[in-house]
């Protein structure tokens, strides 16, 4: 199995410095209690974890491949005594196979910049939608990289790799079934886009 192109989990040392309230970016983005959501490329859940208190008691899948993060995830739910969300190890680009059931949100933040077939991808993600599911799309606007910078450093993948919002919305209009609904501005270096079918 091999990781996105550029999709390290970020140090939440400086991720909280930018981006210190990610559960009010999700409520932006709609999502909403009894929701039933799946994070593409979780992590250790910087933003699954808001995600599951604001759905509950909507279940948050958590699909990663990198196992060590999963269980710093699962260890964290405990911690915050949130039971809806369920670890899935596996590859973004089998996706199918590792959701047991149609999810209401389908989310990837910070990673689809760096995958490497996105018209496969999309497709594994409208597979697994229920009927007037949405799609939902955090990343890094395109801006050079050396002017993302947070606490001075230069942060986010290299700015080749980068795309704007219209590419982004491109790539998922021209793949799926699906159309923009909705697009926000979440200063100071990202945008969330949702789609719906
Ligand atoms: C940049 S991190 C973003 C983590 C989290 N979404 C956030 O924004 O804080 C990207 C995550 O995607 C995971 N990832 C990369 N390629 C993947 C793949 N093919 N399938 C599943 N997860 C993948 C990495 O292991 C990493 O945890």
């Amino acid at each position: 199995m091999d990781r996105f192109q550029n999709t390290r989990q970020p140090d939440w040392d400086w991720w909280g410095k930018l981006w210190p309230t990610p559960g009010d970016t999700l409520r932006q983005l709609g999502l909403a209690s009894g929701d039933s959501v799946v994070e593409i490329g979780s992590g250790n859940g910087y933003f699954t974890l808001p995600a599951a208190r604001i759905v509950a008691p909507g279940l948050v899948y958590a699909l990663d491949l990198d196992a060590a993060l999963l269980d710093e995830l699962e260890t964290l739910a405990a911690q915050q005594e949130s039971s809806n969300v369920t670890p899935l190890h596996g590859d973004a680009r089998t996706l199918t196979d590792h959701l047991p059931e149609p999810v209401d949100v389908a989310m990837i933040a910070n990673t689809f910049h760096g995958t490497d077939d996105p018209a496969a991808l999309l497709e594994e993600v409208t597979a697994v939608l229920a009927e007037d599911g949405r799609f939902v799309v955090i990343n890094w606007h395109d801006h050079p990289r050396e002017q993302t910078t947070v606490a001075d450093e230069p942060r986010g993948p290299p700015t080749e790799l980068r795309l704007s919002p219209t590419e982004t919305r491109a790539s998922v209009e021209k793949a799926t079934n699906m159309t923009l609904a909705r697009q926000t501005e979440i200063p100071p270096y990202h945008y969330g886009l949702v789609f719906e079918q």
